[in-house]
């Protein structure tokens, strides 16, 4: 068993569909830590956004981004979102807000409130976050930094897959013309693009199983924790 102090904060960053959500989900269950899903939280903000009806501003997603209050409640494999007292689970997954989620997320007042709740919730015990700029800035000193990745090929497969059990005809070409662009948005945007940590450890996913990445994170998770 692996045994660890307070306020150990376990960092995962890496694209879009790179399995960071599953396997956070999983490492927090079997450390008994938080899992705090970021991406989550900018989708929140795009949802509130939406929901106002309002054409998309940099000052209004900067304003709802202060006032918003999201919190996270597990239930078995699920995380489920709310927004205020609202339940956004699905919500914030639908088309609309991830189309337009890079766009508030690029909002440097956005990112400013966000990254503040982030540290605050980081900073009340144990927890695994995942995102795009967790071990560079929202906590660079974090001594448990992972890096996920995998092939466009491969996070469209899996993507696919998704759709396709939800009954969806799925375009592969397509679907991997949308991960790159995705990328590519990320990782060239000014503020917090997506880029490894330089103590970050690297982790291709491809050609591994959920299990055995997560298996590899635990087992850096023992050996990274603060002693006591
Ligand atoms: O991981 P996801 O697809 O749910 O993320 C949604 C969007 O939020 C995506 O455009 C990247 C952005 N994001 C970010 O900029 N910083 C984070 N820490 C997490 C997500």
């Amino acid at each position: 068993m692996i045994v660890l102090t307070r306020g150990f904060v376990i960092a995962i960053d890496g694209p879009a569909g790179a399995g960071k959500s599953t396997i956070a989900k999983k490492a927090a269950a079997a450390l008994g830590f938080a899992y705090i899903d970021t991406g989550a939280m900018y989708r929140s903000v795009t949802w509130k956004l939406l929901q106002t009806g309002e054409p998309f501003s940099e000052g209004l997603a900067g304003r709802l981004a202060r006032e918003i209050r999201i919190s996270f409640r597990p239930e078995g494999a699920r995380n489920r979102v709310f927004v205020d007292e609202t339940e956004v689970t699905d919500a914030i997954r639908s088309m609309p807000v991830t189309k337009l989620v890079s766009r508030v997320a690029a909002v440097p007042a956005v990112r400013e409130a966000m990254v503040d709740q982030q540290r605050r919730m980081g900073r009340e015990g144990n927890v695994v976050l995942d995102g795009r700029d967790i071990g560079t800035v929202v906590f660079p000193d974090s001594p448990c930094k992972i890096y996920l990745t995998a092939s466009v090929e491969e996070r469209a497969r899996r993507r696919g897959k998704e759709l396709e059990a939800k009954g969806e005809a799925v375009d592969y070409k397509l679907l991997q013309a949308d991960i790159a662009a995705r990328d590519k948005q990320d990782m060239e945007r000014d503020v917090s693009p997506l880029k490894q940590a330089d103590d970050a450890v690297y982790l291709d996913t491809s050609d591994l199983s959920i299990d055995e990445v997560t298996g590899t994170i635990l087992r850096l998770a023992g050996e990274r924790r603060p002693q006591a």
